[in-house]
């Protein structure tokens, strides 16, 4: 079954090759039209190119982008910590001993309640254009409360995360190297046939450079790839140790020095910058734009979760790394899409191409560029995934 998608006025393809734009990685057509062929791209050009298909869908000028690639969230808790925000635009400071309140209400739900909650957040990125997804454990911390954590984020998504090391639980207060040896013990062979990935929160309140290290090792030993939470509160050498590791990606990255960014510039890990984590912290931007400059990789990515980033909301997103971080729309659309692709080296997302996935958003404006222009407001029409529309749902 082929679908004809025209009327379309701008196409946002990351495909260089394509020829309207300026050669610019954006890849632009503009008065485009694809095809659709079950859950792949079959054809991209100009409109008046275009064959006929079995279906048809005329989307009315809109533009169209990739799907949005979110690969860094939280979407596995129950409970909410609206009081620790409130607290902190009053003046109280971000620390990681937060995650320890979501820890205590996600232990206490149900199964039935954690999935609801985490198809319910899907939704909501699905209506704000994401297409793939990651989605960490972290706010369980034993054995049982971690499994079903990323036993649950696998019924939605192939890309799970195993953040039993987010911190030390309450109940190893004092006994830090046990929690180390239990997580990369038993805590590790319970998760790592359900999991991807395998993440370390390694700052300041969370855990050390060497902790960090003994426990990626266990997991690359075990077939899981390594992430890092990385210099979101303080510069501990995370994102040296995230390269010397081969990890895909280092995440937050507000505190990077010359050589962070020579390292990352000449390997594969992607820096992940996380606005929502930085607006909702009050933080120091992350400096994308020196990033970008220095020839590093960068991804944008939600970081959704219940203390420091509470928005499904990839536009909004966009709009302050655009206004904060330095990045011009352009490289901001580029980093929500094909580098996110890159931080969860997926090569079949991202990107608008014959045979990759029909996975994209269309968005109600004359141009992606509305997508910071109009902050807060949800432009996204349609979402499209494999082929099929996920937002908004008929
Ligand atoms: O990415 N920094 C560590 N993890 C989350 C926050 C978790 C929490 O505070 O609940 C983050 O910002
Ligand atoms: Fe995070």
């Amino acid at each position: 079954m082929t679908a004809l998608f025209d009327g379309v006025g701008l196409i946002v393809t990351n495909d260089p090759t394509n020829s309207d734009g300026d050669g610019s990685a954006l890849g632009l057509i503009r008065d485009a039209a694809f095809v659709v062929d079950g859950s792949q791209l079959l054809w991209i050009g100009r409109a008046s190119t275009a064959q006929p298909a079995d279906d048809h869908h005329d989307l009315g000028g809109r533009t169209v982008i990739p799907g949005f690639v979110d690969s860094h969230t939280h979407l596995v808790f129950d409970g909410d910590r609206a009081a620790e925000f409130s607290a902190r635009m009053a003046g109280t400071p971000y620390a990681a001993g937060g995650i320890g309140v979501t820890v205590r209400a996600t232990r206490q739900a149900t199964d039935a309640t954690l999935r609801h909650r985490v198809g319910q957040l899907l939704a909501e990125l699905a209506s704000s254009g994401v297409t793939t997804i990651e989605v960490k454990s972290g706010y369980g911390l034993t054995i049982a409360d971690e499994q079903r954590s990323l036993e649950i984020a696998r019924e939605f998504t192939t890309e799970a995360t195993f953040l039993g090391a987010h911190v030390v639980p309450d109940e190893y207060a004092g006994r830090r190297d046990a929690y180390v040896d239990l997580v990369i013990g038993d805590m590790l062979a319970a998760c790592a046939p359900h999991a991807k990935w395998i993440d370390v929160f390694c700052d300041r309140g969370a855990f050390d450079v060497d902790e960090s290290r003994t426990i990626l090792q266990a997991g690359l030993r075990a077939g899981l790839l390594p992430r890092l939470h990385a210099h979101q509160l303080q510069h501990l050498g995370a994102i040296q140790l995230g390269v010397e590791l081969g990890a895909a990606s280092v995440d937050h990255c507000n505190h990077v020095d010359d050589a962070d960014l020579e390292a990352l510039a000449s390997s594969d890990t992607v820096a992940t910058v996380l606005p929502g984590a930085d607006f909702s912290t009050r933080s120091d931007y992350a400096d994308a734009r020196r990033m970008v400059d220095a020839g590093v990789t960068v991804a944008i990515a939600t970081d959704c979760n219940p203390g420091t980033s509470y928005t499904t909301s990839m536009p909004l997103c966009i709009a302050v790394a655009v206004r904060e971080m330095g990045l011009s729309v352009e490289e901001a659309l580029w980093a929500a899409t094909a580098g996110g692709a890159r931080a969860l080296r997926r090569a079949d997302v991202g990107v608008l191409r014959r045979g990759l996935r029909a996975d994209f958003a269309t968005i109600d404006a004359p141009s992606f560029v509305h997508l910071a222009y109009r902050p807060g407001v949800c432009l996204i029409n349609q979402t499209w995934k494999d082929g099929e529309r996920l937002a908004p749902r008929t």
